[in-house]
């Protein structure tokens, strides 16, 4: 179908102005008078909407009445003009519907709540909101392999069904063909007749094959779905979201750290700079501020407390909270949100969590009781990443393990890894997600993904 985007009309003006142009999209708004009649075009290649001029004298009005209903799809063809009001508009010669759209289209108002959006993912991409919320992703996906690539690390595809879990949380999805009332006397002889003959799940996270990869070329990175069966129903829990986990070798946590900073503000500078309309929206229809902050992260350094520190913080911040705060306790959400909101007002780096609260294959401290791991917490979210430098010690990790209770034979290769030179090296994970959420000002992790999946419903 020979037609132009309505992003190369506004990109390159002068290359179509007064020529005749074809430009196919759907009708977001019309308004129809005696005389003329207005619509707005989008096409989803620009943010902004085409304005079509229709002068009922010049133009077939068997054409142009079918053509007033929100959500039509159309073929236009005219002259592409300059406008006092919008800029540029389309004189309209000839309109062809390519779609009809009844009436029973739910969207006909402009603007709908989010939560009324959430019930039909199908159609909230010809929204405002979600054209901008999936343009910012893109760019932040763009952004993301462009750091990497430019930085010498390579792009590895972590498998997606995996026999080991990451985290050692117990928070993944089983993968089977068994019959749901297969016959079993024990847990192996289930397995065993299993699709792999061994029981397997959706990876929580592609670090231990990631490690495997860094092994060999030294600088890798993985951008792939993760899945967490967990039943945390919050704004920022997901079953499905995305990852980005670089992992680095002859890196320590302070190496680590310093990228994972730089990661960050480059990839921010990157999508102000792609996406300058979706931002200017989200600063003033979603968080006020929002462009002042994203500037702000981008200009300067990022905080960084011990957790033993943050701990005394929040012990002394006369706050109540509805968990107390006690050396070797989790931090909860609104702790982290506290420290990074009210404390530090800025992106903060919480290092040295104790062991116990963390996974088993994040390096021992000579303290012999804290790790070399680190969160990022951020304003309005919390956590966005999780980092360690990784146990390169064989004794030390077996032993980790074992207090876990972990089944050492799971995780040979793993082992392997330390047994044939092991180099010390470091990576952490950051939530695609609640990245995109910090960026947009969005609140919800529901509306960044095309189709969420959270606990309770698909
Ligand atoms: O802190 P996590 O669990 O770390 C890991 O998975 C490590 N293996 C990463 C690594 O070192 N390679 O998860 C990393 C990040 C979190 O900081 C959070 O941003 C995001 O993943 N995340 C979730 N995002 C949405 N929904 C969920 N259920 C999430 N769980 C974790
Ligand atoms: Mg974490």
């Amino acid at each position: 179908m020979k037609h132009i985007d309505i992003k190369a009309l506004f990109t390159a003006p002068d290359n179509y102005l007064n020529a005749e142009v074809t430009v196919c999209g759907w009708v977001r708004t019309w308004r129809d008078s005696k005389s003329i009649a207005f619509i707005e075009l989008n096409d989803g290649t620009a943010f902004k909407n085409l304005q079509l001029i229709i002068e009922k004298d010049k133009t077939d009005e068997s054409e142009v009445k079918p053509a007033l209903a929100v959500g039509c799809a159309l073929k236009v063809t005219g002259a592409f003009i300059p406008s006092e009001r919008n800029g540029y508009e389309l004189s309209v010669a000839r309109i062809t519907v390519l779609g009809a759209c009844p009436q029973d289209y739910p969207l006909q108002k402009k603007h709908h709540t989010l939560e009324f959006l959430r019930t039909i993912p199908h159609l909230r991409p010809r929204t405002k909101f979600f054209e901008a919320v999936f343009a910012v992703r893109n760019a932040l996906s763009f952004a993301i392999h462009k750091y990497f690539n430019s930085n010498g690390y390579k792009y590895v595809h972590t498998p997606i069904i995996t026999g080991s879990d990451c985290e050692g949380a117990g928070e993944m999805f089983r993968v089977t063909t068994q019959p749901w009332n297969a016959n079993a006397k024990t847990e192996q002889e289930y397995f065993s007749a299993d699709f792999f003959g061994a029981k397997a799940g959706l990876t929580v996270s592609g670090q231990l094959e990631g490690e495997a990869a860094a092994m060999g070329l030294g600088k890798i990175y993985t951008f792939g779905p993760t899945f967490r069966a967990e039943h945390s129903n919050t704004t920022r829990h997901a079953a499905e979201f995305w990852q980005i986990e670089p992992e680095v070798c002859f890196c320590d946590l302070q190496d680590i750290i310093e990228i994972a900073e730089d990661f960050i503000k480059f990839i921010i500078k990157d999508v102000i700079a792609a996406c300058p309309e979706e931002l200017a929206y989200f600063n003033e229809r979603v968080e006020k501020g929002l462009l002042e902050k994203l500037n702000g992260v981008v200009a300067s350094g990022f905080g960084k407390i011990t957790y033993t520190e943050a701990v005394e913080v929040l012990k002394k911040s006369g706050k109540e909270f509805k968990y107390p705060v006690e050396w070797g306790c989790d931090l909860q959400t609104e702790h982290e949100r506290y420290l990074t909101e009210e404390y530090f007002k800025k992106p903060v780096f919480v290092t040295d969590y104790p062991a116990d609260i963390k996974a088993f294959y994040m390096k021992l401290n000579a303290d012999g009781k804290t790790v070399a791991a680190t969160d990022l917490l951020v304003p309005g979210i919390g956590e966005i990443i999780g980092c360690s430098e990784r146990e390169a010690d064989l004794e030390k990790l077996t032993d980790a393990m074992n207090k876990r209770k972990m089944p050492l034979d799971g995780y040979k290769e793993y082992l392997d890894s330390r047994r044939y030179g092991s180099v010390p090296h470091s990576g952490f994970g950051l939530g695609f997600e609640r990245m995109l959420m910090y960026i947009t000002g969005v609140q919800n992790i529901r509306d960044t993904l095309l189709y969420p999946r959270t606990v309770g419903g698909l």
